[in-house]
């Protein structure tokens, strides 16, 4: 049915009907008169008409209001154990209205008539439905491709050190001695229902890996970085913690906020930023297109205002009216950095799916794209594209007692030789692309990946051959640009944007 990797993919909610085909014969929901009626459909999805089947069910629920959609999905999801009731009920108050809106707003059918809308919201929610042809769309240049594009040959220099950060997670909760083995996504927490009986692992300073970052941890990390000395730093987003229950606009804006100012305060060299998925709703940015258009504009406002300092005023202003993309030039480098939005090609982000119109290039942002990289090539400047979701797996927090940082490896000094790469190339997206053709044929180098990929903490087995071919998907994932390229069994018809990373 589906293959282990494409679970790894899902949100919550498809956790809530993944529990379904398991749970729904034994529980019984006792105020939820739908949630029975649900029940056939539920344990009978097992492809695509019969995931529109379910997504049909719902909308007839949905059209009755968002408030007994919610308290239906509110009420499978704690009647099947899905999570916490807290988190159940916290969560499903946040998407829930996003997703019932978007039921009303599309056709429906459990044939191949329903719009590709649907087709694509039973991806992301099932993984299923995902056979259709991509559709081609071009955003064009405003000039054609130069004859002779400029070549970039290194002068010999020292090469430049970038710090690149991500996903910092920041809990400003975080408590020490609160409980860090608990039953919710983060720990270290006093939550409303947190037993009130000793902790069986305290939270310590520092952190734990099934909690979000301390402060202390953040700015362990911010002082190292600046002992390091980077020309600049790149961060590539998410910022709030992973209480995405509990987590509203005033939380974000924050949270922000706050670690804007602590980086402002560590860091002495410039860092350009791009946004992850904190929205009032976590990856909730609609389009431009819905009624809920400024629902997120005061992420892109808090954020004009917090990265002014280093991206300048003219970026600054990018952020606040193209949702959230900048093109900003690194001082003295003939360099820019274009940071995209890409939360609004995630799957995730519910408001993806609120009208039957395809939007090949949602706000504009691939247009926006496009234009800055015809000025970088009118000036004559390198362009790195910088966004948040990244093709491959999940980051993982670094989480230690003590929080002393070392270099765990180096990519040039590791993988350089193995492609040949002379010690004046930079490590381009050529090279990376040789790089997973000796990951092909050399075992050794791609297990050695794939334990770097979590730091050598919880090293997930990557074998090829195995369920889902993790080993031939992992190489895809690296070699895609666009999604459709990827070799994961569900797929999704826009581009995902790749970030360039150079690990010092
Ligand atoms: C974590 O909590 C569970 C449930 O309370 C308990 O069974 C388990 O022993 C605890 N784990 C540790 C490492 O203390
Ligand atoms: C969004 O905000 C702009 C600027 O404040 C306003 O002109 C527009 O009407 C708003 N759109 C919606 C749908 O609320
Ligand atoms: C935020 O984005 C990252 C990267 O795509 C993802 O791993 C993480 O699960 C997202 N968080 C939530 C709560 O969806
Ligand atoms: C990548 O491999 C190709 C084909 O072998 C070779 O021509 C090219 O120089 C290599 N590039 C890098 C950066 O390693
Ligand atoms: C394969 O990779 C390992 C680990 O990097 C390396 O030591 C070895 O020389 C490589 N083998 C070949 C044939 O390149
Ligand atoms: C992955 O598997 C497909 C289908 O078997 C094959 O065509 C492709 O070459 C494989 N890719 C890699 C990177 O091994």
């Amino acid at each position: 049915m589906r293959s282990p990797t494409a679970l790894r993919l899902f949100s919550w909610i498809s956790l809530l009907l993944t529990t379904a085909f398991a749970a729904s014969n034994v529980v019984s929901f006792d105020d939820c008169p739908s949630c029975d009626t649900l029940k056939p459909a539920i344990q009978n999805v097992d492809d695509c008409p019969s995931c529109l089947a379910l997504l049909s069910a719902f909308q007839s629920i949905a059209l009755t209001g968002d408030d007994p959609f919610i308290t239906t999905l509110t009420s499978l999801c704690i009647g099947l154990g899905t999570a916490d009731p807290d988190v159940c009920t916290g969560l499903v108050a946040r998407e829930g209205p996003i997703l019932a809106h978007d039921l009303r707003s599309i056709s429906i059918t459990p044939t191949s008539s329903s719009s590709s809308t649907a087709q694509k919201l039973c991806d992301a929610l099932m993984g299923m439905c995902v056979t259709h042809p991509v559709t081609p769309f071009t955003v064009p240049f405003p000039k054609p491709a130069p004859a002779h594009p400029k070549v970039f040959k290194s002068r010999g220099g020292k090469p430049i050190r970038v710090a690149h950060l991500s996903d910092v997670h920041i809990d400003r909760m975080y408590t020490v001695g609160a409980e860090a083995n608990c039953t919710k996504s983060i720990c270290c927490r006093d939550f409303d229902d947190s037993p009130s009986t000793p902790p069986t692992v305290p939270a310590l300073p520092n952190g734990n890996s099934h909690c979000d970052s301390p402060i202390s941890l953040a700015d362990s990390m911010l002082e190292e970085i600046e002992r390091l000395n980077p020309r600049f730093s790149i961060f590539t987003g998410d910022v709030v913690e992973g209480a995405t229950w509990l987590v509203d606009q005033a939380e974000v804006t924050t949270d922000l906020q706050a670690f804007d100012a602590q980086m402002a305060a560590k860091l002495s060299a410039p860092i350009f930023p791009s946004l992850g998925n904190d929205s009032a709703s976590v990856n909730a940015f609609a389009r431009t297109s819905s009624h809920a258009m400024n629902d997120s504009q005061f992420v892109f406002d808090t954020q004009s205002a917090g990265w002014e300092q280093w991206i300048k005023p003219a970026a600054a202003f990018e952020v606040k009216h193209h949702s959230g993309s900048y093109s900003a030039q690194v001082p003295g480098l003939g360099l820019r950095i274009v940071a995209v939005n890409t939360q609004y090609w995630y799957k995730q982000n519910f408001w993806l799916y609120d009208s039957d119109v395809v939007q090949p290039d949602p706000n504009g942002v691939l247009a926006f794209l496009v234009d800055a990289l015809q000025a970088a090539e009118d000036a004559g400047d390198r362009a790195w594209i910088i966004g948040h979701i990244p093709l491959g797996k999940e980051d993982t927090m670094i989480d230690q007692v003590f929080p002393t940082w070392n270099l765990y490896y180096s990519a040039r000094a590791t993988y350089g030789p193995l492609v040949g790469l002379p010690p004046n190339e930079p490590l381009s997206p050529a090279f990376w692309h040789n790089l997973t053709e000796v990951f092909v044929a050399n075992e050794t180098a791609f297990q050695m990946f794939n334990t770097f990929i979590s730091r050598g903490g919880a090293v997930t087995p990557c074998t090829g051959g195995d369920a889902g071919d993790c080993k031939n998907t992992t190489i895809c994932d690296m070699r895609a640009f666009r999604s459709e390229n990827n070799c994961v069994s569900i797929r999704l018809n826009f581009a995902v944007l790749t970030v360039w990373k150079e690990p010092f």
